[in-house]
């Protein structure tokens, strides 16, 4: 196996960043390959406690290669301070590359983002003000600016002079809001663009050439599967698609070229944000969950909602990804529980449902169906192979994994890099051959 997608199988914040971390180890090449710095990846590792936004998770090791993809959008001030943050680290950032094909957010995108929220007022999605909705859409309208564009200061000054008269009408006319200046803008990106340009270039080929040459690439994924604009819980859904599907276009390969996908599960269920969330649960038990993990969202801040692990939405995931392999994240939240519950059904107006609807307005009245395990009163972050597993968890890890239909193959179980168990270490997806 050379070409592994690792995606967020969930509504994100599953633990990419730290699973990515630990698989980069043999990787040739880590590309991000979608949203932008919406995304918080959360890697814990000899070097600190980094939060990533837009710098893939493989940046840690000096022969990994990192590329942002084209399906990235990128900020670029948040850029350079993740570069900057890097360095006063001691990570070497002159392996880093960003697609000339990636959109850049611009100042109107976050403002924009702002205004459509607060004209949202009660409907408000719950977005992370980082521009995403509108810089995707201005990616699809035509109208965007790439970070290739920075490469070409007339190029650049006539794309953004375009984009800004229109935006400056939205943004005034509509919103009553201030106009933006074209020179300042300019002036600014050209700043940013100094710093950058030694960055950008072509980066599919690089992803193909390692893959033909064997060598292991992982595609890392930003988000989760319930969050796709298409699959998730739409409109309360980001405007890039965090799915499997995705990575091929994001990063510039064809579907034959990945070899292997990797989901991400939490042991539970969380969500940042508005819309559905069937096995929320608004009560101690959420509570617990959420001190216990520090469930506050990596880029907001914001307190996560917490639920049970919902097997419904789980096997949907695992569907509409194609996945190959799973990794679970978290079992040790669940240490000390004296049973932990699982969604195996909806129930919806009478009906029990086993699928996951695409309609919004019948998913939040379905009520979870659960089932009941036991839970287990001893510590597991210092297991390191599933044998070592109080029986009640390793009989859960394979509960979810018949009721997803997909085998478990990564076990976290802690923050670390090195709290995980690895079941099958030969047929998973650290091996570098095909
Ligand atoms: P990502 O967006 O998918 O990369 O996930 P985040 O970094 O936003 O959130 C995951 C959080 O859980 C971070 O604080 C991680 O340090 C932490 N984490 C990851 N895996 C585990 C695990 O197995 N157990 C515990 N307790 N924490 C974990
Ligand atoms: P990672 O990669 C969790 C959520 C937001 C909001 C919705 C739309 O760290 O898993 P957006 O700003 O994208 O327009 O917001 O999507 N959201 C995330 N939730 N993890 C993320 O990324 C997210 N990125 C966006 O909270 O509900
Ligand atoms: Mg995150």
């Amino acid at each position: 196996m050379s070409v592994v997608a690792i995606v967020g199988g969930q509504w994100g914040d599953e633990g990419k960043g730290k699973i990515i971390d630990l698989l980069a180890e043999k990787a040739k090449i880590v590309a991000r390959f979608s949203g932008g710095d919406n995304a918080g990846h959360t890697v814990i590792n000899p070097y600190g406690k980094f939060r990533l936004h837009l710098v893939p998770s493989g940046i840690f090791y000096p022969q990994v290669t990192c590329i942002i993809g084209n399906g990235v959008a990128i900020n670029p001030a948040v850029l350079l301070q993740e570069i900057d943050d890097l360095q006063s680290h001691s990570i070497g950032i002159s392996r880093l590359f960003i697609s000339d094909r990636a959109h850049l957010i611009m100042p109107y995108h976050t403002i924009l983002d702002k205004l459509e929220e607060e004209r949202r007022s009660k409907g408000a999605l719950g977005t992370t003000l980082r521009g995403i909705g509108p810089v995707f859409a201005d990616k699809v309208a035509r109208i965007g600016i790439r970070a290739g564009d920075l490469l070409n200061k007339g190029v650049f000054m006539s794309r953004l002079k375009s984009a800004l008269e229109l935006k400056n009408i939205i943004l005034t006319k509509v919103y009553r809001a201030s106009p933006l200046s074209l020179d300042e803008i300019y002036q600014q990106y050209c700043h940013y663009g100094e710093r950058l340009v030694p960055f950008v270039r072509e980066t599919s080929s690089m992803i193909r050439e390692a893959a033909a040459k064997g060598q292991l690439v992982l595609l890392e994924g930003a988000q989760g599967a319930l969050l796709d604009p298409d699959f998730g819980t739409y409109p309360y859904v980001t405007s890039s698609s965090p799915l499997a599907g995705a990575s091929c276009v994001g990063a510039g390969l064809g579907p034959r070229g990945i070899d292997r996908v990797l989901g991400i599960f939490k042991a539970y269920n969380t969500r940042v944000g508005a819309g559905p969330m069937p096995t929320e649960l608004k009560d101690k038990t959420g509570d617990l969950i959420r001190e216990k993990a520090g469930e506050y969202g990596a880029t907001t801040g914001r307190p996560r909602r917490c639920g049970w692990f919902d097997a419904v939405a789980g096997r949907f995931s695992v569907q509409i990804n194609g996945l190959s392999d799973i990794a679970l994240t978290h079992l040790d939240i669940y240490d000390g529980f004296a049973s932990i519950k699982v969604c195996t059904a909806y129930r919806f107006e009478g009906q029990l449902l086993t699928s996951f609807p695409s309609d919004i307005s019948v998913l939040e009245k379905c009520r979870p169906v659960y089932e009941k395990l036991d839970g287990w009163q001893e510590s597991i972050n210092q297991a390191r192979s599933f044998e070592k597993l109080p029986s009640e968890a390793s009989n859960y890890v394979s509960r979810l994994e018949d009721l997803l239909s997909c085998p478990i193959n990564l076990v976290s179980v802690g923050p670390d890099r090195t709290e995980i168990i690895e079941r099958n270490p030969k047929s998973a997806v650290r091996n570098t051959k095909r």
